[in-house]
């Protein structure tokens, strides 16, 4: 375990089995079909990387960057596009896919901007979901785990962009949230 971790919240086999059966159910609700995965960088990064290799039907991907949280662990509810998508939408059957969904601020906004693009349907597919923070009713398709209200990092998810690359979600030692 990284010295800095406190304690591990989800392991590597509870995300992997996890993500294997969301792939399912997704290979199993676009039936016939081909799906376009819009990764919200940089978090979504990882998830969409395992989720994809367990999606059995024809699938796109493209990615977007927004700033959220700037340097903190508080929500600024100001949304920035940093990288918008390569191609157009239109026409497409489109999931965003995001690590955690907390105040549901950051996915308010691209769910707003993504339906002004005219994809054929839209979902919302997140790792995590932190429920006890929401500030906006988000509409989420596909959920890997719900978790209570901490701070986590690993499996994409950064502090101060660090700890993306553990392979657990794992609370840090509050020492370290304090720098
Ligand atoms: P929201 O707009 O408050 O829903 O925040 C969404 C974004 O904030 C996520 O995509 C993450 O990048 C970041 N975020 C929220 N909670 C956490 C956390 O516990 N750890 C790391 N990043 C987080």
């Amino acid at each position: 375990m990284h010295p800095h971790v406190e304690k591990i919240l989800l392991n590597e086999q509870q995300i992997q089995e996890r993500v294997k059966q969301l792939g399912q159910q997704i290979t199993a609700d676009y039936q016939g079909e081909s799906i376009l995965m819009v990764g919200i960088l940089k978090g979504a990064m990882i998830f969409l990387a395992d989720l994809v290799r367990n999606i059995e039907i024809p699938t796109f991907f493209d990615f977007m960057a927004v700033s959220s949280y700037g340097a903190g662990t508080v929500s600024s509810g100001v949304v920035r596009i940093l990288k918008d998508l390569d191609k157009s939408v239109e026409g497409k059957h489109v999931i965003i896919v995001e690590d955690i969904v907390d105040t549901g601020l950051t996915l308010q906004y691209l769910l707003e901007n993504m339906k002004s693009r005219g994809p054929a349907s839209l979902k919302v597919c997140t790792l995590l979901d932190k429920p006890d923070r929401r500030k906006v009713d988000i509409p989420i398709d596909y959920n890997g785990f719900r978790i209570p209200d901490e701070f986590v990092v690993g499996y994409g998810l950064d502090f101060n962009e660090r700890y993306r690359n553990l392979p657990y979600i794992a609370v840090l030692k509050p020492e370290i949230y304090k720098g």
